[in-house]
């Protein structure tokens, strides 16, 4: 457990981050499309190379999250993803849950499914180089919702893969994602938020889950998109911190924030507001749109693009790391 905690705790040491870079296929062809890129398995793998390869990325990034797709897939040069990020001073994630289905009884609302021979997968990715892996459960705000089955049915399921990740040698991040998409007041996200957070530490502690062994990956709390300037930074924040504060054990490695859809200087100044605060966990973030967004458009497909998207992802993880400097956190 030792090997994990060490694991555990450099995925989070200021003032490194992670890289999301896991979307399923489905959704990176949408975000290629949505580009007036041709949506293709090699085009995804061409993307992710581009973002990995990205000079001095382990300056600021201390892990790359992948779906399987790309963890299975090699570079241009031959080497498997993983063996490549290795040797790029970068820790290999890979994202193990098979995506929110429709919930049984709670029209609205989902449950993030891949437990059923998740053992056996996950010793497979650990033998091939995976240090840490990801699992998000989907929590939506609406009239209603979310639903206390929901929220339990999901983070049962979390704590499950967080055992069995611990099991396996691999570090658990548990995202338990509160969407930010809608018109929710602040006041209504932290009220979820905390929901969520509280059944997801009981049944972390019903599993015995190893604490310093895994790294917390949630939302911060903002008002919805579609109204977001409406909170300072400083709200933003004041709020996040003391939420988590609330709920999160303090042995827990770390604390790495999703963007969520919010513009990339928008999260980056959250998180600098965020970082500045005095908390238990170091804090650190794990964005995926925020990061990669103008890099995606920037590279645009084609290989003269290549300098132009990693100049781009370069400039916003150095940003991002940035702020994270001279923080108060451990
Ligand atoms: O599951 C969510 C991703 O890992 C983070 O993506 O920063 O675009 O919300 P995001």
């Amino acid at each position: 457990m030792d090997e994990l905690r060490r694991a555990a705790k450099e995925l989070v040491a200021r003032p490194r981050g992670i890289l999301a870079a896991d979307e399923s296929p489905g959704t990176m062809d949408k975000r290629l499309e949505g580009q007036g890129i041709t949506a293709s398995e090699d085009a995804r793998r061409a993307y992710r190379e581009m973002l990995v390869t990205t000079p001095d990325l382990s300056d600021s990034v201390s892990g790359v999250i992948l779906c399987e797709e790309t963890f299975n897939q090699r570079l241009s040069d031959g080497r498997p993803f993983p063996e490549a990020l290795a040797e790029l001073g970068l820790a290999t994630g890979v994202k193990v849950d098979t995506g929110a289905k429709p919930l049984a009884g709670a029209p609205g609302e989902t449950v993030t499914e891949g437990l059923d021979g998740l053992r056996d997968r996950l010793q497979d990715f650990a033998s091939r180089g995976a240090v840490f892996a990801k699992w998000r459960a989907v929590i939506t705000i609406g009239p209603g919702l979310p639903t206390h089955r929901a929220l339990r049915a999901n983070a049962h399921a979390l704590a499950r893969y967080a055992m069995l990740c611990q099991e396996q040698g691999i570090v658990p991040i548990v995202e338990p994602e509160v969407v930010a998409a809608g018109e929710q007041t602040m006041d209504q996200c932290e009220a979820v938020t905390n929901f969520a957070m509280l059944e997801v530490f009981a049944e972390l502690a019903y599993a015995e889950l190893d604490l310093p062994s895994m790294v917390l990956k949630p939302n911060m709390i903002t008002p919805g998109l579609d109204r977001l300037d409406e909170a300072t930074a400083a709200e933003v924040a004041e709020s996040t911190v003391a939420a988590l504060g609330r709920v999160v054990p303090p042995e827990v490695a770390g604390i790495a924030f999703l963007s969520g859809g919010q513009p990339a200087d928008v999260a980056t100044q959250h998180l600098a507001g965020i970082a500045a605060r005095p908390a238990p966990w170091p804090l650190t973030f794990s964005f995926g749109r925020a990061l990669v967004d103008q890099a995606l458009h920037d590279w645009g497909g084609r290989v003269e693009g290549i300098s132009a998207g990693q100049a781009a992802l370069g400039e916003r993880v150095r940003a991002t790391s940035a702020v994270l400097r001279g923080s108060v956190n451990a």
